[in-house]
């Protein structure tokens, strides 16, 4: 298969471009599109065929449900039992966003794209190519993160195109994602609410919404025993192909503890990686050494992570040392995905 790329400047210049991209979900193809979060990997969420080819270009295990994509609270009622008022409230607030809300599916979705689940992932993009395809693609847009299983999700176009050039109809072509992390996923089906996955929109704003919410600590910290809630995150993700190890204490200790590993390392003729930040970056004697921006600044490390791994493995980095990433809001997303591309490694010095 010849995967097509068009490039999306801007939506209404683009029209023809996007509507060719919404026939080819009507007909049962696969599209690659750009989102706020993260570019999605999009089908007919409402055709079972449909969410069996995104499993298999995406080599997923046909068990982890997808997030099913709309545009507008019109939209919501035929695909989920009822809408619960907690959903009314966090869609007035945070929609369209990188939110995404698990609730009892109708029967008009099949078990496809739920994973066998009988509830179901809805989530109303912001990104203004996201919408407009969507729209043309009939409202109902199925899609996972574009990026092949057990690889980072993808930020930009040309990362999609590793992953699935070949095994997909089109790639829309939007620039960077704004945010680089995917959305906070928040089950509404149990009470209290719980966050099944942090990111952007963070506890405490879910919190000032609805009261309590729960946010599951595994997700967040380096103690995990429990077994994850969502079935996608029992899956080793967002690996590099090199080795994570994540070393945490005060900055000088951490710096030196790496230093004295990347000279042995050197010593072995492995190639090695450092995730520092700006004030950082400098002292470390790595062969690929790169920031996530500022300290201070969660945003741009969430924006940059993903990149930053996918460049280890273009450079074929064997070995990587992170800096940890403690704080609230934001910093406890970016921990959570860095955790899980360590598989859970963490040095404490
Ligand atoms: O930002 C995002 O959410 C991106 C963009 C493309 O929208 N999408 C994304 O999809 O990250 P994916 O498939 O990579 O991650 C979806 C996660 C998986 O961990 C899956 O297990 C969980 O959502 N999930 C989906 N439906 C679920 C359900 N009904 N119950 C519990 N977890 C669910
Ligand atoms: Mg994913």
């Amino acid at each position: 298969m010849l995967t097509k790329i068009l490039r999306i400047d801007e939506v209404h210049k683009n029209e023809t471009a996007i509507r060719e991209a919404g026939e080819i979900i009507k007909a049962g193809g696969l599209v690659a599109f750009p989102t706020e979060t993260v570019y999605g990997l999009g089908g007919d969420a409402l055709n079972p065929a449909s969410s069996r080819k995104i499993y298999e270009a995406k080599g997923r295990p046909s068990d982890n449900p997808l997030i099913v994509h709309i545009t507008d609270m019109e939209a919501l009622p035929a695909i989920v039992k009822s809408v619960p008022e907690t959903a009314k409230k966090l869609a007035d607030a945070f929609w369209p966003g990188p939110l995404t809300m698990i609730m009892e599916k109708s029967a008009l979705v099949p078990k496809e794209t739920t994973g066998g689940l009988d509830t179901v992932a809805v989530r109303m993009p912001s990104d203004a190519v996201a919408l407009a395809f969507i729209r043309a693609a009939g409202g109902y847009v199925a899609a996972p993160s574009a990026n092949r299983s057990g690889r980072p999700s993808p930020t930009r176009a040309a990362y999609v195109a590793q992953d699935m050039n070949g095994r997909i109809e089109m790639i829309l072509d939007g620039g960077d994602a704004t945010l680089g992390l995917e959305s906070t996923i928040v089950d509404l089906t149990v009470e209290p609410p719980v966050i099944l996955r942090p990111g952007f929109i963070t506890g405490e704003m879910l919190r000032q919404k609805l009261g309590r919410v729960e946010e599951d600590r595994t997700l967040f910290s380096d103690d995990s025993g429990q077994a994850p809630k969502a079935p996608g995150m029992k899956y080793r993700h967002y690996a590099p192909k090199g080795e994570l190890v994540i070393v945490k204490g005060a900055a000088e200790t951490v710096t030196d503890y790496i230093n004295e590993q990347l000279a042995g390392e050197r010593r072995n003729h492995k190639k090695t990686g450092v995730i520092a930040t700006d004030e950082t970056v400098a002292g470390y004697r790595a062969d690929v050494p790169r920031s996530v921006g500022k300290r201070a600044d969660a945003t741009a490390a969430a924006k940059g992570l993903y990149r930053i791994l996918r460049e280890f493995d273009d450079e074929g980095v064997d070995l990587i040392y992170s800096e940890s990433f403690d704080g609230e809001g934001v910093s406890q997303a970016v921990m959570n995905r860095l955790l899980k591309a360590a598989g859970h490694k963490v040095i404490n010095v």
